[in-house]
């Protein structure tokens, strides 16, 4: 595939039909986009939905979208053009159970409604280690809470990092946020056969483009497991929408829908 700009990558988005990026200024100043609508308006049917948070490329998504027709995937990232290569490889493969979202994390619950999402993988997202307030950390106890509302009861949270670290933050933060630890390894690539079921077993193989860079430099790489099985509280939601989508969450005209391109 000819490489692309960013404004081409950009221009081709806007062109394809599985790419949704809505005006996040208007997204900023609270308005829903497509919030409890993806299976009728998007897929056309009812299968149940996951969505892949800082995808990045959105090669996973589209991955995970061919080997399980009978569910749906959203990428979600801020950076278009990034996840520009999995969209423009889902529409020629003509994977259509894949769509991708621009959109920043923060604003979930505005693109996706209470219960609508059966499962989420967090991707090698940057740890944040200096992130005290928890703003920033994708499995912050505010993320957490911000996931466990779109989540169906049941539902469950997959985070997959290089960062020992992030994989103890999201320990930690599920006991604060009231989320079951289903599992959790040290060493997803150096683990015995058997030691996850097989559908999760090819999902784990699956090597992202951060992934790779962090293996060739010997790194392990870490998966944690969390499942809701309470409804967040109200008062604990309003609290992680006050700190995520804060005065701080500013919104810039600096490229296309208003948002700073330097998110990661
Ligand atoms: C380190 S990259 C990992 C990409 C991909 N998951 C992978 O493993 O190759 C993190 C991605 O998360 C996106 N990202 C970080 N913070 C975000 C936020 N708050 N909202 C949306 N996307 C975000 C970045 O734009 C970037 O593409």
């Amino acid at each position: 595939m000819r490489s692309r700009s960013k404004r081409e990558r950009w221009a081709e988005n806007a062109e394809l039909e599985c790419v949704h990026e809505p005006d996040l200024s208007e997204v900023a100043a609270g308005r829903a986009y497509l919030r409890g609508r993806w299976a009728a308006v998007h897929f056309g049917d009812e299968a149940p939905l996951t969505l892949e948070l800082g995808c990045g490329q959105g090669l996973f998504a589209v991955d995970l979208a061919r080997r399980f027709p009978d569910r749906s995937y959203v990428g979600v990232d801020v950076k278009g053009h990034r996840f520009w290569r999995g969209a423009r490889l889902a529409t020629d493969e003509g994977v259509r159970n894949a769509a991708f979202l621009r959109a920043r994390i923060q604003w979930l619950d505005r693109f996706f409604g209470p219960g609508e999402v059966s499962e989420i993988w967090v991707t090698f997202s940057d740890p944040q280690l200096a992130d005290k307030r928890g703003t920033k950390r994708l499995v912050s106890p505010f993320y957490l809470r911000l996931y466990q509302h779109v989540l169906a009861m049941g539902g469950v949270v997959r985070v997959k990092t290089d960062s020992p670290e992030f994989a103890g933050h999201a320990l930690e933060a599920a006991r604060e946020a009231g989320m079951e630890v289903v599992d959790h390894s040290g060493n997803v690539h150096g683990e015995p056969e058997g030691r996850f079921d097989a559908e999760l077993t090819r999902s784990l193989a699956f090597i992202t483009a951060f992934e790779e860079r962090w293996i060739k430099e010997g790194r392990r790489i870490h998966y944690v497991e969390l499942r809701k099985v309470v409804e967040v509280a109200p008062a604990d939601l309003a609290e992680a929408q006050r700190m995520l989508q804060g005065p701080t969450e500013r919104v810039s005209p600096r490229v296309p829908g208003g948002l700073p391109a330097s998110a990661d």
